[in-house]
């Protein structure tokens, strides 16, 4: 937040505020008391950039009656991370004299234009560098672009409120800047209690100009038409795209100035946020396989190797959150809901990273195909996701699990596991369960004797023990209300179904091998009639490969392989993408959408979704046609 300042006239003319014409999409109240939600909000960690007087800290931010505060406090604390008896030359930076907080909504609550309003009272105390802003979240600062709803320092000394925004030029981390700000003294000679009250900004923002307005008086208006970066920026308008929010109050640093320890403790109070797009955005009337998908926001939906249920007149998409940079679990588990499965609106995230290093589901460990289940015996909605654990890469192969009453979240993560440790498969014959397998074997991959040691179970029987690995997975719940977890196992190579407990939070211990040594991933399943189907791919990681196709008259089988059940163009690669599920649609007998993704390993966050319907032909055999564009409500209907 470096600048330099241009000093405006104070443009004050009032803005009618007409709430016809915008749509509440999302608002924030914090209602709870407690720890700031971890499903909206990220901390940000660390001193204040230039300045090592202060040092963010989580705690510092906490909701109580209805307000979040963010306290700035004088006193000494370690920096956790430098030791204090080493000779380092960061030696210095062992102790921050003020601490505060900061928080922001990356990755979980994005928006591309509206209208954000924020009611907050601020400090004013010296030292003090509160601000509500927003950062586009594709590219380095500044070409990302930066918007200043408020932020309140001392210039010269003296305090101002500003407003302002940030792109790129061709020099790295310096900005062009369109800034306004105006003396504080301004609105303390229209209200000297003006300190001690609520205020509200508001940025009005469209394709063609940001507005930033405090208590309806318009403040800055940058048109969109200069806001382009420079080469470095790759010439992109940064306030194209989706951004995130950030409240925080900074201490000191190169803009707060010398704080005075006997104002401190300092708070900083929001009421609430709240976002409003306009009314009746386009309304989607198909959905237009592998290309963009907006949600209510115009983003694209972010939600790569899920699943779908129905619950209660709606269905809810849960699906990885992934990000432009990496493939692991940056944000968590998102949400997204729809009457008519073409239009859905973001709900929000499931289940959040965890920021804590110890635990399962920190940020940057891998959580993958989250499934959820709704039990009705007690009630709950039941995640299930393929869980591996940070810096280990895909060796854990365990699934994870996490619970909620409502389908939107908050989901409450409970563990993770391997498969039913310590039991053998059913239709694992007895003669080949105490089998030991020499190292000239297990070692030597893709030799004929390999291949039958795995066909016979060599994998299988070396995590007996441990239990057995799972990685791409799906969950089923049959007509009998029984659950079901199918997954990847013994190195990929062989496919597992395996029957959950009651409560479909564990495993009864009874499971199946399918085609061991067929390298079956990403499984997915339905039932019509009485004849059970499943499609998967091969193992070729993010690149697709030919779909698979099997049948059965039983869950346990005896299980059928059938041709790809893909035709047409790019049919020998699933029409590029991966199976991930098959949903069912309400009200409709025998229709079905067949869930793939195509991948974009370099970029996950523009990966795409098939959603194909899935036909029969006159045996009954299921079909999957490329259609370019189609809508579910009808198609079935024919
Ligand atoms: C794919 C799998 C994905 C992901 C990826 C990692 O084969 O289906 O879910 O695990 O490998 O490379």
């Amino acid at each position: 937040m470096k600048r330099t300042f241009l000093f405006f006239l104070l443009t004050s003319f009032l803005f009618p505020v007409s709430s016809q014409e915008w749509e509440l999409i999302w608002e924030e109240n914090f209602d709870v008391d407690g720890v700031v939600d971890s499903t909206v909000w990220s901390n940000e960690y660390g001193f204040v950039r230039n300045n090592e007087l202060q040092w963010y800290q989580p705690q510092n931010a906490y909701c109580k009656n209805g307000l979040l505060i963010i306290e700035g406090k004088h006193k000494k604390v370690k920096n956790p991370h430098y030791d204090v008896n080493s000779n380092d030359w960061r030696k210095k930076r062992d102790y921050a004299s003020y601490t505060s907080s900061s928080i922001n909504t990356r990755g979980k609550q994005e928006f591309l234009y509206g209208r954000i309003e924020v009611k907050a009272k601020i400090p004013t105390q010296t030292g003090a560098w509160p601000a509500i802003w927003t950062l586009g979240r594709e590219m380095e600062w500044p070409s990302n672009g930066e918007i200043d709803i408020m932020e309140y320092y001392r210039i010269n000394g003296i305090p101002h409120i500003l407003a302002n925004a940030a792109w790129g030029t061709n020099q790295r981390y310096h900005a062009k800047w369109k800034s306004q700000a105006i003396p504080f003294q301004k609105f303390l000679e229209k209200d000297p209690n003006w300190t001690d009250k609520f205020h509200l900004w508001r940025m009005d923002w469209d394709e063609d100009y940001i507005r930033l307005y405090l208590d309806n008086e318009l403040l800055n208006e940058i048109s969109l038409k200069e806001t382009l970066n420079d080469k470095l920026g790759n010439y992109k308008n940064p306030f194209k795209q989706p951004h995130y929010i950030l409240l925080n109050l900074a201490i000191g640093g190169d803009n707060g100035g010398e704080p005075n320890p006997e104002e401190y403790p300092i708070q900083y109070q929001v009421d609430y946020v709240k976002v409003y797009q306009k009314k009746s955005p386009t309304k989607l009337t198909k959905i237009e396989t592998g290309e963009l998908w907006p949600d209510n926001r115009g983003i694209h939906i972010n939600a790569h190797g899920g699943g779908v249920i129905f619950h209660e007149g709606k269905y809810y998409w849960y699906g990885e959150h992934k990000s432009s940079h990496t493939s692991s679990a940056q944000v968590g588990i998102t949400c997204y809901s729809s009457t008519d499965l073409v239009n859905w609106t973001y709900e929000g995230v499931a289940l959040a990273v965890s920021d804590n290093s110890e635990s399962e589901i920190v940020k940057g460990s891998v959580m993958e195909r989250p499934k959820v289940i709704y039990n009705s015996k007690t009630n709950k909605f039941v995640l299930w996701f393929h869980l591996e654990l940070k810096g280990k890469g895909y060796s854990a192969a365990r699934y994870g699990t996490a619970i909620s009453d409502k389908p939107t979240g908050p989901f409450k993560y409970i563990g993770s596991s391997r498969v039913n440790p310590g039991i053998y498969p059913e239709n694992l014959p007895k003669s080949y369960r105490n089998k030991v397998y020499p190292e000239s074997i297990s070692s030597n991959w893709w030799t004929p004797k390999w291949r039958k040691a795995v066909e016979q179970g060599m994998l299988n029987l070396k995590d007996i023990k441990e239990g057995q690995m799972s990685r791409d997975m799906t969950l089923f719940i049959d007509t009998d209300g029984k659950g079901y977890h199918i997954y990847s196992s013994e190195e990929n190579l062989t496919l597992h179904i395996a029957e959950l407990s009651e409560d479909f939070l564990s495993h009864t211990g009874r499971y199946i091998r399918l085609f061991p040594g067929g390298h079956n991933e990403a499984p997915a399943i339905f039932k019509k009639d009485k004849t059970y189907w499943m499609i998967t791919s091969g193992c070729t990681g993010w690149d697709p490969n030919e779909a698979r196709m099997f049948s059965a008259p039983s869950i346990w089988g005896p299980w059928k392989q059938h041709d790809n059940p893909c035709i047409g163009p790019k049919a020998e690669l699933t029409f590029e993408s991966q199976s991930t599920y098959i949903l069912p649609i309400q009200g409709k007998k025998d229709a079905f959408i067949f869930m793939a993704d195509r991948w974009k390993p370099h970029n996950q966050i523009d990966s795409r979704y098939v959603w194909l319907p899935i036909q029969f032909d006159k045996k009954g055999k299921p079909f999957l046609e490329w259609i370019v564009s189609w809508n579910p409500n009808s198609f079935f209907d024919k």
